[in-house]
């Protein structure tokens, strides 16, 4: 440590609640871990003609990944699934075959929804997207939040302190997750 946290944050609209749950667990975080946001907005659709040439942006999208100790996925379920735009961003990390930016990096998952089930439904596609990617996972705790208008506020303070506690505890224990899995494996590049 320090690690440096790439976050992936799910939602690309302006008001996001998952954007407010990243500032939130920025916050909350132990100091050990350095956030710095992974920006994929500008990425084109990918597809697989680009692999013989791939544009500037995808490059320094990628460079970013290859900056980052872990990564940390704070998204919304769209439709039972991930947005599509962070699934295209994570098929354009994936490639060119056999340049995969993903493996080996120790990852998590978390997401906010207005909904009950908490993005629970999304967080299982993620998981298995990043299971093939080879990205090694925190699998516990797990976390799925309901949002309700106020839980985190204007400086993304969580204003439930039992909520406040398990989400400094998720991301204490990512920082024992990402020492772990740095320690025992060879840094991915
Ligand atoms: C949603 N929402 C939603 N919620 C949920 O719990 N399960 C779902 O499958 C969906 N599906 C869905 C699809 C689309 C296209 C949108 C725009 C929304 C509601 C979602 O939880 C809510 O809009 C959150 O505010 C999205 O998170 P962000 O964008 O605010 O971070």
């Amino acid at each position: 440590p320090p690690y440096r946290v790439g976050v992936f944050i799910g939602s690309l609209a302006s008001d996001s609640i998952n954007r407010q749950l990243a500032g939130a667990l920025e916050r909350l975080a132990p100091p050990e871990l350095e956030f710095h946001e992974i920006v994929y907005r500008e990425l084109p659709l990918y597809s697989r003609d680009y692999d013989a040439d791939y544009p500037q942006v995808a490059r320094d999208f990628k460079a970013a990944i290859q900056a980052s100790d872990a990564l940390l996925f704070v998204t919304p379920e769209y439709n039972r699934s991930l947005p599509g735009p962070l699934k295209n961003a994570i098929d354009w990390a994936s490639r060119p075959w056999g340049q995969n930016v993903l493996t080996g990096r120790p990852s998590a998952v978390i997401g906010a929804s207005t909904g009950a089930i908490g993005t629970a439904v999304a967080q299982q596609s993620l998981r298995s997207i990043l299971s093939f990617s080879n990205a090694p996972q925190m699998n516990s705790p797990e976390a799925y939040l309901q949002f309700t208008p106020g839980l985190i506020g204007p400086d993304g303070e969580v204003t439930v302190e039992s909520t406040e506690e398990f989400l400094a505890t998720f991301m204490r224990r990512f920082l024992e997750f990402t020492t772990r899995v740095l320690t025992v494996l060879p840094r991915p590049d």
